[in-house]
C-alpha cells in the first residue's frame, strides 16, 4: 500500500470505527459485532504504526490512554463553573417561580427537567469539532487539566459531525453507571486493592488518575447538559441539546419541557420513584429556564444561575438491625464508632456497616443494640444512622453505655470539651495509633515511599519498628528472616526510603502528622521557620505569625514537641538524612531584573506551570498581583487567558506579554 492509499484507508476507518463507537456507547445501539469492531481498530492501529506522519490525537485508536504520568495544570475558566441553588420540597419550588416571574414579566415561561447525575462535573472544550482541553470544575474559577484522561472515555466524542459551531465548550456530568461500579469494585477486591465507597467517588477518583491509560480500563461515562459559547445561535437550551446531540454527545435521555410548575413537579414525583431502576445514581432534578434571551435576563448570581435550580432527592433509607458497635481508633486517637447491621439493599449495594459519629450521635437518637435503626447514604464513605424506629423495639433492649477504655490498648479515654470525639491518650502505645502515623508518613502526599504501607504491618508485628524513625535503620539481614519477604522486597523497600530522602522539608513535615498541620499549613510552616529546629524551639507568639497559623495549630505544634519521644524521632529522622529545612537555593533570589515592577499572570503556558511562572517573577525581585489595575506593569498572557482580562488590560494600556517574552526579560 503506498501514501496516499494509506491515508485513504486510515481516514475511512477513523470514520467507520467513530460511527460505531457513537452508536454504541451514545446511542446504546451497537451496529457490528466486538469481533468485527476490533478487527477494524486493529487495521486502523496497523496502518498508524506503519504511516506515523498520519498520526492524530483524535484518532478512535487514541482511547487506551498513555502511562506517562499526567501533571494537572491548572485552567482558568471562561466562564465560572457556578453550582446550582438547591431546593426540597414543592414550597421553595413554587417561589423559585414565582421569583422568575417577577423578574420576566408579562412572558410565557417553559422550564427543561433534567436529570441531576451523580458524578463528576466536567467542562469539555471543542475547536473546528475537536476536542481541545477538558477541564475539572476545581474551584469554579479554574480547574485541572484532565484533558489526556477524558480522551479515553468513549461516550465523549473526539471528533464532532454536523454543522457544530468553530468553537464552543460544553458542560457534562462525568459517572461510572452501578453495574459498572459493582464490576469494577469486586475486581479490585479480588486484586486486594481498596475499593471505592459509591460510584461517585469512583468517577472522580478515577478523572483524577495520574495514568491515563489506567483510566482508559475504568468504565467512565458521560451526559452532557449545558453548551456554552459566543458562537451558538439557537433560542433555546433544549434546542442546545437537541444540536449537541446532533454533533455526536450523548445528552440526558430523560428530559421535558414544562410549561409551569405543576408539570415541574410530576416529573420530580415520577422520577422520584422511578430512579432506582436507572442504571446510573442520580440526587435530584435540575430546572433550567428554557429560552436563553430570558436567562440572559435572569443572569447569574455570586453563586449560582438565577435562572435554573436543583431539587434534590431526598436520601433513599432503609431500616436494618443494628447488631453490634466496633471502635476504630484513628491515628490521632479519635474513636469512631462504627455499627454492624443486618445485611441491607441500599440505593444499589448491600451495607452491612454504617458510621455512628460519636457518643453524642448514639446519645442523641438514644441508639440501643438490636434497635431497628434508618439508615441513609450521604456524601461519606459508609452510609450513617439517622433515626431509630422505637415502635420495633424489644422492652429489653438497654440503654447503650459507651467505652470509657480504648478497645485496642485499654486506656482510659478522654474527652475534651471542645472534641465531639473520645480520645485515646496513649499515643505512643496503642497498636493502630502508631501503624496509622506510620501509613500517614509513608503515604503518596508525604514521604511517598512506595511499597511501605502494604508492610506496616508485618514490620510493626514483627517488632522492627515502633515508629517513623526506624523505618530508615531497617537492616536486611531482619527483613528477609519475615515471612513472605524475599530480597527483592526488601531491596525495592531500602530503594523507595532512600529516594524519599530527597523529599522537601515541608513534605516531611507534613509526614509528621502533627495534629491540625495538613499540606497547606505545613508548606507555609516550613517557608515560615526554615529548619526543624526553629520550629521545635518557636515560641507561641512566633507561630501564630506566620500566615495561616492560628491559635489550635499553634498549640498542637508546642504541644508535639514538649513530648521526649517526638524530639527523639526527630533526630532518627535527622540521623537518616532526611530534609530537616527548606531548600535555600530554591528561594534564593536570582536577579533584581524584574525589581518594582507588577504582573498579572494569566491562563496556560507552555513551557511552566502559572505557579512556576509566579515564582520566577518573585526569584527576579518583581511583584505578582491578583487583578489588572493602572499599577500593573505587565500582563503575561498564556493560552486561554480570559477574555474579560484581556479586555481590561487593552482598556488600560498595559503591556501584554508572551511566555517568551518573558522569559527573555529575565534571561
Ligand atoms: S446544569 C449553571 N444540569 O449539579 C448550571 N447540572 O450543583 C450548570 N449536575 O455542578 C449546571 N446533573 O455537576 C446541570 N442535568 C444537570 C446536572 C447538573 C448534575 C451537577 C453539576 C453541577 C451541580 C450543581
Amino acid at each position: 500500500m503506498n501514501r496516499k492509499e494509506a491515508e485513504k484507508r486510515i481516514l475511512s476507518l477513523r470514520n467507520q470505527l467513530q460511527e460505531h463507537n457513537h452508536n454504541y456507547y451514545v446511542l446504546n445501539k451497537p451496529s457490528i459485532s466486538d469481533f468485527e469492531y476490533d478487527m477494524l481498530m486493529n487495521d486502523l492501529s496497523v496502518l498508524e504504526k506503519m504511516f506515523p506522519e498520519f498520526s492524530d490525537i483524535s484518532s478512535p485508536s487514541q482511547r487506551v490512554g498513555s502511562d506517562i504520568s499526567n501533571e494537572f495544570k491548572q485552567v482558568e475558566h471562561k466562564y465560572p463553573m457556578l453550582s446550582l441553588g438547591n431546593t426540597y420540597s414543592k414550597e421553595e419550588l413554587v417561589d423559585f417561580d414565582t421569583r422568575i416571574r417577577k423578574l420576566l414579566p408579562e412572558s410565557d415561561i417553559e422550564y427543561v427537567c433534567e436529570l441531576k447525575y451523580d458524578g463528576t462535573s466536567i467542562s469539555l472544550t471543542y475547536v473546528n469539532g475537536k476536542l481541545d482541553y477538558a477541564v475539572t470544575r476545581g474551584d469554579g474559577v479554574k480547574g485541572d487539566d484532565v484533558t489526556a484522561n477524558v480522551r479515553t472515555i468513549k461516550s465523549i466524542p473526539l471528533s464532532l459531525i454536523g454543522d457544530f459551531p468553530p468553537e464552543f465548550e460544553i458542560r457534562g456530568e462525568i459517572f461510572i453507571a452501578r453495574n459498572d461500579f459493582k464490576k469494577m469494585n469486586a475486581d479490585r477486591e479480588k486484586k486486594s486493592e481498596q475499593t471505592f465507597a459509591n460510584p461517585r467517588n469512583a468517577a472522580s477518583g478515577t478523572l483524577k488518575l495520574q495514568n491515563s491509560s489506567e483510566v482508559a480500563k475504568r468504565p467512565l461515562d458521560c451526559f452532557l447538559y449545558y453548551v456554552l459559547g459566543a458562537e451558538l445561535n439557537y433560542e433555546n437550551h433544549y434546542e442546545n441539546l437537541s444540536k449537541a446531540k446532533d454533533w455526536g454527545f450523548k445528552i440526558p435521555p430523560h428530559i421535558m419541557i414544562c410549561k409551569n410548575i405543576d408539570q415541574v413537579y410530576n416529573f420530580i414525583q415520577h422520577w422520584d420513584k422511578e430512579r432506582k431502576n436507572l442504571p446510573y445514581d442520580t440526587d435530584g432534578v435540575v430546572i433550567k429556564v428554557n429560552s436563553l434571551k430570558q436567562q440572559k435576563i435572569l443572569g447569574f448570581t455570586a453563586k449560582s444561575p438565577r435562572w435554573a435550580i436543583a431539587y434534590k432527592f431526598k436520601a433513599e433509607q432503609a431500616l436494618t438491625k443494628l447488631l453490634s458497635i466496633d471502635f476504630q481508633v484513628g491515628r490521632t486517637g479519635a474513636i469512631t464508632p462504627v455499627a454492624n447491621l443486618e445485611a441491607v439493599f441500599l440505593a444499589g449495594t448491600t451495607v452491612k456497616r454504617a458510621s455512628l459519629h460519636n457518643a453524642d450521635q448514639i446519645e442523641l437518637h438514644d441508639i440501643r443494640l438490636n434497635d431497628f435503626v434508618y439508615i441513609e447514604k450521604g456524601g461519606e464513605i459508609i452510609p450513617k444512622i439517622v433515626g431509630v424506629d422505637k415502635s420495633k423495639r424489644q422492652e429489653n433492649n438497654e440503654i447503650f453505655r459507651y467505652i470509657t477504655h480504648c478497645p485496642e490498648c485499654n486506656t482510659e479515654l478522654i474527652r475534651s470539651e471542645e472534641e465531639a470525639k473520645h480520645f485515646c491518650p496513649n499515643e505512643f502505645g496503642c497498636p493502630p495509633q502508631i501503624k496509622g502515623k506510620i501509613e500517614h508518613f509513608v503515604s503518596r502526599k508525604a514521604m511517598n515511599i512506595a511499597g511501605a504501607e502494604a508492610t506496616i504491618d508485618l514490620l510493626y508485628n514483627n517488632h522492627l519498628i515502633q515508629d517513623i524513625g526506624d523505618l530508615y535503620f531497617l537492616q536486611k539481614e531482619d527483613l528477609i528472616k519475615l515471612e513472605r519477604f524475599g530480597e527483592k522486597s526488601a531491596d525495592n523497600l531500602f530503594e523507595s526510603l532512600e529516594k524519599s530522602k530527597i523529599v522537601p522539608f515541608e513534605r516531611v513535615l507534613y509526614g509528621l502528622g502533627i495534629r491540625y498541620v495538613g499540606e497547606t499549613v505545613a508548606k507555609k510552616i516550613a517557608a515560615g521557620v526554615g529548619t526543624i529546629e526553629n520550629l521545635m524551639t518557636a515560641s507561641y507568639e512566633t507561630l501564630i505569625e506566620i500566615e495561616e497559623i492560628g491559635d489550635i495549630i499553634a498549640k498542637s505544634i508546642i504541644e508535639h514537641f514538649r513530648l521526649e519521644k517526638n524530639i527523639k524521632i526527630i533526630e532518627k529522622l535527622k540521623k537518616a538524612g532526611l530534609q530537616m529545612q527548606i531548600d535555600e537555593k530554591e528561594n534564593e533570589n536570582l536577579s533584581n531584573k524584574l525589581a518594582g515592577l507588577s504582573f498579572v499572570v494569566s491562563g496556560v503556558f507552555s513551557n511552566h506551570s502559572r505557579d512556576e511562572i509566579k515564582k520566577l517573577i518573585e526569584l527576579h525581585g518583581g511583584k505578582n498581583a491578583g487583578s489588572i489595575s493602572a499599577k500593573t506593569n505587565y500582563v503575561l498572557a498564556g493560552e486561554k487567558m480570559g477574555p474579560e482580562k484581556l479586555k481590561k488590560a487593552e482598556k488600560l494600556n498595559i503591556a501584554i506579554i508572551s511566555e517568551s517574552d518573558f522569559l527573555r526579560l529575565i534571561q
